[in-house]
């Protein structure tokens, strides 16, 4: 059996995607474990889901920095302090510049409520709507220097309904993303996942 992968993830909001890893690591249906959570938010209800299960919770917030670098030195170092072998960004508002991104080379994933490389950014939801797809879903990607473009890992569908609102579309969007993102750790967790150039490849 492998070890453990050690999990950090970085939330910044409500932590329903934390929640979905924190369920499937305590029931063993991941070999992972999450070793730190990180907010860059002190008042994001995520440290009271990581705090539920006992789980280490450091605060690191941008405006105690007088810069972004020194800001994102100290969430690395959070990190190595904890021996993070994976870091997930989950609800995560900033875009991380290349110095972090070079600290853990092909170890930063992320979750996007759309099915990249449509609809980047905020409010993917609103934006799948306005534009009037009929197929919207989720994406779990690793990260670079981009917004929400990197290597796609896997992809989960839901339809897009005649009277779908917002809201309604980012729950039905949601429930799969809990699901994707477990997936997703799995695979890394078995040492599956290759990157080949943009491309994923998933080894049986
Ligand atoms: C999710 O929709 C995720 O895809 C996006 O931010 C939202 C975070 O939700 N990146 P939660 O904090 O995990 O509930």
């Amino acid at each position: 059996m492998r070890q453990k992968l050690k999990l950090g993830v970085l939330v910044s909001g409500r932590g329903s995607n934390l929640q979905a890893i924190i369920d499937n690591a305590t029931s063993g249906k991941l070999n992972a474990t999450v070793s730190v959570v990180i907010s860059d938010n002190k008042d994001a209800y995520a440290i009271t889901i990581a705090k539920n299960s006992k789980i280490p919770v450091v605060i690191v917030e941008r405006q105690d920095f007088s810069n972004k670098k020194s800001f994102e030195s100290a969430i690395a170092d959070e990190l190595d302090n904890h021996h993070v072998g994976l870091v997930c960004l989950a609800g995560f508002m900033r875009v991380l510049s290349k110095n972090f991104l070079k600290r853990f080379p092909g170890k930063i994933i992320n979750i996007h409520p759309a099915l990249l490389p449509s609809f980047p950014g905020l409010d993917a939801q609103k934006q799948a709507l306005e534009h009037g797809v009929k197929i919207s879903g989720c994406t779990v990607h690793f990260v670079d220097e981009g917004t929400d473009c990197g290597p796609i890992i896997l992809q989960r569908t839901v339809p897009v309904l005649e009277d779908d609102k917002e809201e309604t579309l980012s729950e039905r969007i949601l429930r799969e993303e809990h699901l994707a993102y477990s997936s997703a750790i799995e695979l890394i967790s078995k040492g599956r996942l290759e990157i080949c150039g943009r491309r994923v490849v998933i080894r049986k």
